[in-house]
């Protein structure tokens, strides 16, 4: 399908996204804080979606393709787990590119519900998808997947819901967040339901850095898009000649650290307020954990959830994770 024609396709979203104001007093309450820090999901406008799927084509950015190759390799597997009639729900759907191997492969899905805050990304994936499987009813969901989101109803009778939840966002989440949003996901599984997550596994410190800061710059690009963001939509002024990124892991929490860094004493306008900034200080962006199996294991159980097969690739650097709610 061309451009054209899939801008025709007639789709619309459940639009659930937190407004301006809600986004201007979760960046200046982040930005307040001694350890300056913005939430994530806030990177994700159009570039910033399409800045983070130029990463998910990088070399170096190996849990793209590890994952998409785990998938393949063992979707016969997943596809019987799973069994007929599922209504799949992803959560930060993005492209839809690895749900488009669950949806050649699932026997007969009663819905796909994809579940985004970036509403271009979201829009444009859905339109793809339904073009690619007509034989899909897709319910697209514009929302913050970190607050309950009702689930809407597919026009074919669902048997279990399955909950797609790939790309290792989970490890976004701080650790107390995680467990409570695979809380609420063992909810909305409900008794027999299950999820299938992207889980990132702990691994050699440079082949982790290398991956979250590549040298084309793109994971940079990513970052940085966040304050043309702020000067767009929330009246700031960055000088982004004036920050850089900055991207380390941290061996004790066990995760990467992502963030802009000041490169002078300044004061930055959002509005009627003010921010300063030190020579040298970090704002975090993200935070991307790495689990070994025997963590995660411990987390879901916590949470509610019984794994019931992992998935790896031969060098163990990404896993793929079936788990059903505990009864
Ligand atoms: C790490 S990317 C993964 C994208 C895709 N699932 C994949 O596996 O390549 C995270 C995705 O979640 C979306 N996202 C991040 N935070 C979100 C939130 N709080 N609510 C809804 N979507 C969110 C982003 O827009 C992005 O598409």
């Amino acid at each position: 399908m061309t451009q054209d024609e899939l801008a025709k396709v007639p789709l619309e979203c459940d639009d659930r996204l937190p407004g301006r104001k809600q986004m201007r007093d979760d960046v200046i309450a982040g930005l307040r804080r001694s350890q300056k820090m913005i939430p994530a999901k806030y990177l994700y406008d159009e570039q910033g979606s399409i800045l983070f799927d130029q990463i998910c084509d990088l070399e170096e950015y190996y849990p793209t393709l590890t994952e998409m190759g785990i998938l393949r390799d063992n979707i016969d597997e997943i596809k019987d787990i799973v069994g007929p009639n599922c209504l799949l729900i992803e959560y930060g759907s993005g492209s839809g590119d690895k749900t488009r191997i669950l949806l050649e492969h699932l026997i007969t899905p009663a819905g796909y519900v994809p579940i985004e805050i970036s509403k271009e990304a979201l829009l444009a994936s859905a339109k793809r998808l339904t073009a690619a499987y007509p034989h899909v009813c897709v319910l697209p969901v514009c929302a913050d997947f970190m607050q309950p989101i009702k689930i809407p109803t597919s026009i074919k009778a669902a048997g279990q819901r399955l909950i797609f939840f790939p790309g290792s966002t989970i490890g976004n989440m701080a650790p107390e967040e995680s467990t409570a949003f695979l809380m609420r996901c063992a909810t909305v599984c409900g008794p027999g339901g299950g999820m299938l997550i992207g889980v990132d596994l702990k691994k050699d410190t440079a082949k982790l850095e290398a991956a979250y800061d590549d040298t084309e710059g793109v994971s940079a690009a990513f970052a940085m898009n966040v304050l043309d963001r702020f000067n767009r939509e929330l009246d700031a002024n960055f000088d982004s000649s004036k920050f850089c990124y900055h991207s380390v892991y941290n061996h004790e929490d066990g995760r990467i650290e992502m963030g802009i860094k000041s490169l002078a004493d300044q004061v930055v306008g959002f509005g009627n307020s003010e921010i300063a900034f030190a020579q040298d200080e970090v704002m975090f962006t993200e935070f991307s954990h790495k689990f070994s199996l025997g963590q995660w294991q411990e987390k879901a159980n916590r949470a509610g959830f019984d794994i019931v097969h992992v998935w790896t690739d031969p060098r163990q650097l990404f896993s793929v994770q079936y788990m059903t709610v505990q009864s």
